[in-house]
């Protein structure tokens, strides 16, 4: 077997002049793919550098900003960033899973939620350069594909459309994973589309969706920030010519927040063209993920008909904080996805998390199973019809599915939470609509408007 695996490692990295990416999946039969093809999602990492036990509360993390932690211990604390710690107990389950993958998404947001004045361009690109090196070492054969969260640059949310130190810094980074086309968008815009290694005909496209992103006044009069819509366009083209299958991944997501009533992330009228350009090349994309939100949630993208055409996935933070004021937050958590390794349609997600409570008791991290999305709720697949088929299930009145949900939606972090009927039509509305007229449609016909 050793020759055989030493000619595929050589076919591919004579093909893609990637000599420095091994082969990470071993060839099950004569050179044919295995029957699942696997990658990982790690988004909002957000390491606090600062974090510390000591008996000061207050002074436990500088991302509690000033209140005092409530029940800090090894492994983080519900009002404070991620100790590096952390971070590394979940790169370690994932290397020590036993699961293979071919590659691994990574959606950004590095640093953490501190005052601009507490940061620094020099801080952000040193927060960067640990979690990549971090991530390098623990899986020097693994293709990683990240992209720019809101909190990847110093002021905070205010990406710019052109070259800049963080751009060029993150391009450095991240050459082993990159080609030099790819390099050469990340430099100039913070995105670029780069094919899969290990896998003929499967692209990443990394958007930079910061540039759309509402509080970033650096874009405030432009229609087309950094040229991405034109470029998406072509990419996509040129992958519907060339027979590719696309995943896109992002930090910030496009459709409704869940939580809030008509509030998209990205501007509304950039999120608008996203929906678009999504719908009319969506025979070419197998999959969108996306992180920011910190919760675990799913989308549907439907055409102008009405018909399912994309999944959409939004993975849950690694980092468990909250702000002081609020109730809830999210275990930390990461995830699996599975896809047909003939086509890269997606087949299923397992989500893992960490009971955080648990992890600081026992002085040990105990990385578990949370569910099996196709298990969980009796579906399928992941494909578009089967989640818009979940989604009517869950909007039905005192759904037990939706209840389970909302349990997920919050990593387990607490399942006694309850979503009121409002609540739930902001969820429903959310899953179901990525448009202003869909949405508002969705929302006459399930929350009382005249209450609001
Ligand atoms: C990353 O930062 C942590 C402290 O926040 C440090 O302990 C660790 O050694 C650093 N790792 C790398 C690879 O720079
Ligand atoms: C933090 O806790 C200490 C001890 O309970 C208390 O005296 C102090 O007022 C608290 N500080 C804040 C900012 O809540
Ligand atoms: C893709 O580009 C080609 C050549 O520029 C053009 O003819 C075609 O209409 C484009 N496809 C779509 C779906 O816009
Ligand atoms: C939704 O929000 C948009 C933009 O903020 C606003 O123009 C519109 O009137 C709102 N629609 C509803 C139904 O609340
Ligand atoms: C997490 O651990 C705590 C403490 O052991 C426990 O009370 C809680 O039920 C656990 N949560 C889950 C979802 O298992
Ligand atoms: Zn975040
Ligand atoms: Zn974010």
């Amino acid at each position: 077997m050793v020759p055989l695996v030493a000619l595929v490692c050589c076919l591919l990295s004579a093909c893609c002049g990637r000599p420095s990416l091994a082969l990470p999946l071993e060839p099950s039969g004569w050179g044919r793919p295995p029957a699942v093809g696997q990658f990982w999602h790690v988004t909002d990492l957000h390491l606090d550098p600062t974090y510390h036990i000591t008996d000061d509360h207050t002074k436990v993390c500088s991302s509690s900003k000033g209140a005092n932690a409530s029940n800090p211990g090894p492994f983080g604390d519900v009002l404070c960033d991620s100790p590096y710690q952390l971070i590394l107990s979940a790169f370690d389950f994932i290397k020590n899973s036993g699961q293979k993958a071919s590659f691994m998404i990574w959606t950004g947001d590095s640093p953490p939620h501190v005052p601009v004045t507490e940061l620094s361009t020099e801080i952000v690109i040193n927060v960067l350069t640990n979690l990549t090196t971090t991530i390098q070492s623990l899986f020097p054969n693994l293709q990683v594909f990240p992209a720019l969260g809101n909190h990847d640059y110093w002021p905070e949310d205010q990406l710019p459309v052109d070259t800049n130190d963080v751009y060029n810094a993150v391009a450095n980074l991240w050459k082993p994973w990159l080609a030099e086309e790819a390099l050469r968008t990340l430099r100039a815009g913070g995105f670029y589309s780069q094919k899969v290694a290990a896998i003929p005909n499967l692209r990443i496209i990394s958007l930079n969706t910061i540039l759309y992103y509402s509080p970033n006044i650096m874009t405030l009069d432009k229609t087309d920030p950094a040229n991405q819509f034109e470029w998406l366009e072509s990419t996509l083209n040129s992958s519907q010519q060339n027979k590719e299958q696309v995943y896109i991944i992002a930090h910030v997501p496009v459709g409704y927040l869940p939580q809030v009533k008509n509030t998209t992330a990205i501007r509304e009228a950039y999120n608008e063209k996203l929906i678009n350009i999504f719908r009319k090349y969506s025979d070419v994309i197998a999959g969108q993920f996306y992180g920011h939100t910190h919760r675990d949630s799913i989308m549907v993208l439907s055409d102008t008909q009405g018909s399912p055409v994309n999944s959409l996935f939004v993975a849950p933070a690694v980092t468990p904080v909250k702000n002081v004021k609020e109730k809830q937050t999210n275990n930390p958590g990461v995830r699996l996805y599975q896809y047909d390794p003939y086509n890269y349609k997606l087949l299923d997600m397992l989500q893992y998390y960490l009971n955080l409570t648990e992890a600081n008791l026992q002085g040990k991290s105990n990385w578990k199973l949370e569910y099996i999305l196709t298990q969980s709720y009796g579906i399928k697949d992941l494909q578009p019809e089967s989640l818009y088929g979940l989604a009517k299930q869950l909007a039905i009145l005192d759904s037990k599915q939706f209840i389970k949900y909302y349990n997920y939606y919050f990593v387990s972090y607490d399942s006694s939470v309850i979503c009121d009927d409002t609540c739930k039509a902001f969820q429903i509305c959310a899953i179901m609509n990525l448009d202003y007229t869909s949405y508002v449609n969705c929302l006459k016909q399930y929350y009382i408007s005249q209450n609001h």
